[in-house]
């Protein structure tokens, strides 16, 4: 059966809309996706007939709150395959669960002398938090390099992993080049060397089915505003032997068991200890409807209508005179390049004249940006959601830019 992408387009309002004259091609969903019916509704409805704190009461919707909160922990379990959603941390997102770790876990695992290693294609949550935690504690920050094409020097790593290394932290599917990098056979060789593995899974969970299990990774983050999902919400998956022995980074309401002026505090078990203060319960319905649109559309066939898409996108691409891609081959979700000479933003600025969306920048990822020697480019993602007919536009957009600019 073929992908139903105009049922799925149906169900997000925004891509009814027109930008500068014509419907809008919405390129940039990499950056933040948008939100269908079933998400927007969710949200509307809890905060219309069912909103009250969690956590804090017996009454009826306070009761109920709790209860549709812990339902979204349990599907979210489902859907990174957690043996329990009690492995499963509310954050507001991929930056703050980053930091979660470095500072909870990092600051009482990572001592002078150990190591922590990342790669250079990072978005810069996974390059700051352990920057500053290694500059705390006294710690190397290694760098694995990058081929040419945007795939990782793989061969780099046996040679700086060694008996202090106390993280590999990596990026499962780069935000700018899509090169989707091997995880599992890299976590693997990590844990032979007695060092944990965090994998940022920013740009994975919306293309393909997330197993944790399979990947044995020991900390998986991801953002719900790229899973078509509202923003400020997140999901931290941590293995439950790693979180139990956690301590707590945030203090404050909900995150305890007893405070006392005299005899101190107790904290409350994991996941709940990480949870400081009122949650984003809005938003954890609204992830949790975000999950069952994809889970019902299935993540296979998403992955599937999506890579014939991106083979069509580069295809149809290398008709461009002038274009540079950066990123390998095979990818997945975002297509980089810069047009000619031209500034990524004049380039972006002229596409959205013709209604598309494009992202223009360093992507918050300024070595990467340092690695291929320019100061920013052009990134057009595609998702569930868009089509060759966008395809097309983009391709006929860039053409012309190409002869006004020259
Ligand atoms: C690979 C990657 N990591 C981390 C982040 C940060 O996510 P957030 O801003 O939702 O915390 C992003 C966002 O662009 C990303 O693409």
């Amino acid at each position: 059966m073929s992908f139903p992408v105009n049922a799925v387009r149906a169900d997000f309002p925004v891509l009814q809309r027109e930008v500068n004259g014509l419907p809008l091609a919405y390129l940039d969903s990499a950056a933040s996706a948008q939100k269908p019916n079933q998400v927007i509704d969710a949200e509307a409805d809890f905060f219309r007939h069912g909103y009250a704190a969690v956590h804090r009461g017996i009454h009826t919707l306070s009761a109920e709150a709790t209860q549709r909160m812990e339902n979204v922990r349990l599907l979210a379990a489902t859907f990174l395959n957690a043996r329990s959603p009690e492995e499963l941390v509310f954050v507001r997102g991929t930056t703050e669960g980053i930091n979660l770790v470095a500072n909870s876990w990092g600051n009482t695992q990572v001592h002078a002398g150990d190591n922590v290693i990342i790669t250079a294609m990072e978005h810069h949550a996974n390059i700051v938090p352990w920057q500053m935690l290694c500059e705390r504690v006294g710690a190397e920050l290694r760098v694995i390099p990058l081929n040419q094409d945007g795939t990782l020097q793989l061969e780099t790593l046996p040679t700086l992993l060694d008996e202090r290394t106390r993280l590999l932290a990596i990026t499962h599917v780069s935000n700018v080049l899509g090169t989707e990098n091997p995880v599992a056979e890299m976590t693997r060789l990590a844990h032979q060397y007695g060092a944990k593995v965090l994998l940022d899974g920013a740009q994975a969970v919306m293309h393909h089915a997330i197993d944790v299990q399979a990947l044995d990774c020991d900390f998986y983050v991801f953002s719900g505003h790229k899973l078509y999902g509202p923003t400020g919400i997140g999901v931290l998956y941590v293995k439950e032997e790693i979180l139990q022995d956690m301590p707590p980074w945030q203090g404050g309401g909900s995150m305890i068991a007893t405070v006392s002026l005299t005899q101190g505090t107790t904290y409350a078990k994991a996941p709940w200890r990480f949870e400081a203060g009122t949650p984003n319960t809005g938003g954890i319905i609204g992830l949790g409807a975000a999950i069952d649109y994809v889970s019902k559309l299935g993540l296979e066939a998403i992955g599937e209508y999506e890579q014939t898409l991106m083979h069509y996108a580069l295809n149809a691409l290398a008709e461009v005179p002038d274009l540079t891609l950066y990123g390998p081959a095979q990818r997945k979700g975002a297509i980089a390049f810069n047009l000619g000479k031209h500034h990524a933003y004049d380039v972006g600025s002229f596409l959205d004249n013709y209604g598309i969306a494009v992202r223009t920048g360093h992507h918050c990822a300024m070595p990467l940006m340092a690695f291929y020697g320019v100061p920013a480019m052009c990134r057009a993602s595609l998702v569930m959601y868009n089509t060759e007919e966008e395809v097309d536009r983009l391709v006929a957009g860039l053409k012309r830019i190409h002869q006004l600019l020259g």
